[in-house]
């Protein structure tokens, strides 16, 4: 078997497209996942970490450290979960679960990433997908973490395209914008991954239906039943979406980014977020080389995704979903 090339640590809040992008991850021969870590957002982190134990479990991927990290925002309030979009249990209200042995690794998120960054130095890439708390706080328990992990690649924010909690804010942003801002501030190798291109790739869910068609499989069967579920929410919202019967498939882009970046059109600038006020959860880019008066310009550029080839993407992650996975 040839070695993978990205050592992956997948920080996610599962949540529907967190699960696609999971199998994605596992399904992906280029991707060694070495963790998982979990954060509140799509549902309470205390289902997050039940549900990334059980997704590993009926993949047949028991051996992957999964681990409970920050339950709510570090500088506000938090809010309740959008069962109106994951479902109450995150994954499209699944009923009655197969039972499984899995237990969480005893380390905080944050502690595993400091971990695993200092074990590995240089090697592992993290993919961010829910709200940016664990990697907040890994930062304050490592400051040389920027250095010691290879890239940093989120799911996150918006720059020309109208948020989704807020006209301007996209949801894993506006969730903790305090960690984001950090995270952003911190010096990493940072690919943003947000709505100006997740809008642009819709998956019908008759791409899952046929997935699970073909693998025959307790891990597909789940994902086709929560993917219909959070399409139904997506159908209601966007007529275009409704016409194909489908949804965004946001956070597994941020796999698809790394394993393809050349399907994307990316600029490079400095990002911070809005921490308070109407703008709250606004990630801003600083697109021209203005020397701007504001203090606060003066960071490490990310680089942020601004187009994406959509029908290549979709059917890039068709392809790698229907490799064998899920009989090795
Ligand atoms: C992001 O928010 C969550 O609902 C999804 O899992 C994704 O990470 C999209 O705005
Ligand atoms: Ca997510």
């Amino acid at each position: 078997m040839p070695s993978a090339r990205h050592l992956l640590i997948y920080d996610t809040d599962p949540g529907v497209d967190d699960a696609m992008a999971l199998y994605y991850a596992l399904a992906h021969p280029e991707i060694e996942l070495v963790g998982v870590t979990t954060s509140f957002g799509n549902v309470s982190v205390v289902q997050a970490a039940t549900n990334a134990l059980y997704l590993l479990a009926i993949a047949g991927r028991g051996h992957i450290p999964v681990t409970q990290g920050v339950a709510a925002p570090l500088g506000k309030p938090g809010e309740e979960p959008p069962a109106h979009i994951h479902g109450a249990d995150g994954l499209g209200n699944l009923g009655p679960r197969e039972a499984h042995a899995l237990r969480l690794d005893p380390r905080s998120s944050a502690q595993f990433i400091v971990d695993m960054a200092r074990e590995k130095p240089g090697e592992i890439t993290l993919v961010a997908v829910g709200p940016l708390g664990n990697l907040a706080l890994a930062l304050e328990i490592e400051p040389q973490l920027p250095k010691l992990l290879r890239a940093v690649v989120i799911m996150g924010g918006t720059v020309i395209e109208p948020g989704n909690v807020s006209p301007v804010a996209e949801a894993n942003i506006w969730n903790d914008p305090h960690a984001a801002d950090r995270v952003f501030c911190a010096g990493f190798t940072l690919t943003m991954v947000g709505l100006d291109v997740t809008h642009q790739v819709i998956l019908p869910v008759t791409m899952f239906k046929q997935l699970a068609g073909h693998h025959r499989h307790i891990a597909t069967d789940t994902l086709h039943h929560a993917v219909a579920f959070y399409a139904n929410f997506y159908s209601d919202l966007y007529p275009h979406v409704a016409a194909i019967h489908g949804c965004f498939g946001h956070d597994v882009l941020a796999f698809v980014a790394l394993t393809d970046p050349q399907l994307f059109q990316t600029e490079s600038g400095a990002l911070r977020v809005a921490v308070d006020g109407l703008a709250q959860g606004q990630t801003m880019l600083k697109r021209k080389s203005i020397p701007y008066p504001q203090s606060g310009w003066e960071v490490a550029p990310a680089t942020v995704c601004m187009q994406v080839q959509a029908d290549a993407c979709r059917q890039k992650i068709e392809t790698v979903l229907m490799r064998d996975w899920l009989s090795l």
